[in-house]
């Protein structure tokens, strides 16, 4: 049985909790907020799974039990990632898993979780689900299979109005109000929606492409005097073995389009996600056959996959291999940081090596 503690009793909270409980394991939920606590009990987690578990054990965080958990889940605003995650590792879990984005763009205190880690043998993942999603599995097969050839581009787009997140918090009046709405905090598109970037980085590991090594991107910030964020962030990458392709982020396009386009030179793989709802699409088109793969799942899907993928991972006793390694997180951070760097300074910029 495995006891899982989340920091955290917001909307990736009770994602997390509901999917540790579909799996049968003992979970604690803690939280700096009495009203979140409140909320995730007689609010959110009923209104999304139908009725509270009484299994759930919901604490202030100060009073929450300490060093007895397997897993730790940091699912706190961007800019608290670190210092959680740190103070989780005094906790000696077997495993942490931190929330997307990794940390802000600034990467302040990043070093020290890698080392930490290292050093204590704790297993660091980050949160981005679609990985180990059963399609994107599917596309990763595809690629490494070779049926597509040599890789050449690559593209992947999570473009989506950030209203239903809003519509998920309720409490919120807009992105001032929140980490969303400023972009030094882990915010904005470039924060938000990272998942575009993450799976970037994962495909183009599987075609064996290496790691980004070049940045280029146009960002369009929202600053008014509160807010600073970037509603749209471009990026045009190369790794270290020259593929190149492109990232799209936005919070801004609606219907969503959440969507990847790996082209080969004897053929092609298309993942798209959510759409229509429920349904995840692979398409492969070699020669002139075109296959199609449709995955139904809903959203607590997602995350009970995650956490699967936890257990087997931790099973296999290590997450080297997992795409959701620390490794991968800090890879599709460091890509956002030079993003902004790109930006401000008009050029394009190298990726910085913080792997030690
Ligand atoms: N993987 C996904 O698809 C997915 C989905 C939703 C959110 N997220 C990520 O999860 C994180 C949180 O987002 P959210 O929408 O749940 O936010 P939220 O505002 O709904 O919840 C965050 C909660 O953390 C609490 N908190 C802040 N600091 C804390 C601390 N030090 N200790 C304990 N609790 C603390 C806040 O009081 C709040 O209740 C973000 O990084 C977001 O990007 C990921």
């Amino acid at each position: 049985m495995i006891r899982f503690k989340i920091f955290g009793a917001g909307s990736i909270g009770n994602h997390l909790a509901h999917a540790a409980r579909c799996l049968g394991w003992e979970v604690v939920v803690c939280d700096l907020d009495p009203a979140a606590i409140r909320r995730m009990r007689a609010e959110i987690y009923p209104a999304r799974y139908g009725e509270w578990d009484e299994a759930i054990e919901l604490h202030l965080v100060q009073d929450a039990p300490r060093g007895e958990f397997d897993i730790i889940a940091v699912g706190t605003p961007p800019d608290s990632h670190l210092p959680v995650a740190l103070e989780a590792m005094r906790e000696s879990p077997r495993a942490i898993l931190v929330e997307k984005p990794l940390c802000p763009p600034d990467l302040n205190g990043v070093q020290e979780l890698v080392d930490l880690a290292r050093a204590n043998r704790v297993s660091v993942f980050t949160g981005y689900d679609h990985a180990v999603g059963k399609a994107a599995g599917v596309v990763e097969q595809v690629i490494r299979s070779n049926r597509l050839g040599t890789i050449q581009t690559l593209d992947v787009e999570f473009r989506e109005h950030w209203g239903g997140i809003f519509a998920a918090h309720p409490w919120l009046s807009g992105p001032a109000d929140s980490y969303l709405g400023y972009w030094r905090r882990g915010g904005g598109a470039s924060g938000e929606h990272s998942h575009a970037v993450h799976l970037w980085q994962f495909f183009a590991h599987a075609a064996g492409a290496g790691r980004v090594m070049e940045v280029q991107a146009t960002l369009d910030y929202i600053k008014d005097g509160k807010v600073n964020y970037d509603q749209i962030c471009l990026m045009q990458l190369r790794t270290e073995n020259g593929l190149m392709g492109r990232v799209v982020q936005d919070v801004v396009t609606r219907p969503a389009r959440k969507w990847a386009r790996i082209q080969g030179d004897l053929g092609f793989v298309e993942w798209q996600c959510g759409n229509p709802a429920g349904e995840d699409v692979v398409r492969v088109g070699v020669g002139d056959a075109l296959e199609e793969q449709i995955f139904e799942k809903d959203r607590p899907d997602d995350f009970i996959q995650e956490l699967q993928h936890l257990e087997q991972v931790l099973g296999a006793g290590s997450s080297a291999v997992s795409p959701l390694s620390l490794e991968r997180g800090l890879e599709a951070m460091e890509v956002i940081a030079a993003a902004h760097e790109s930006q401000d300074k008009g050029i394009r910029v190298r990726v910085g090596d913080f792997h030690g």
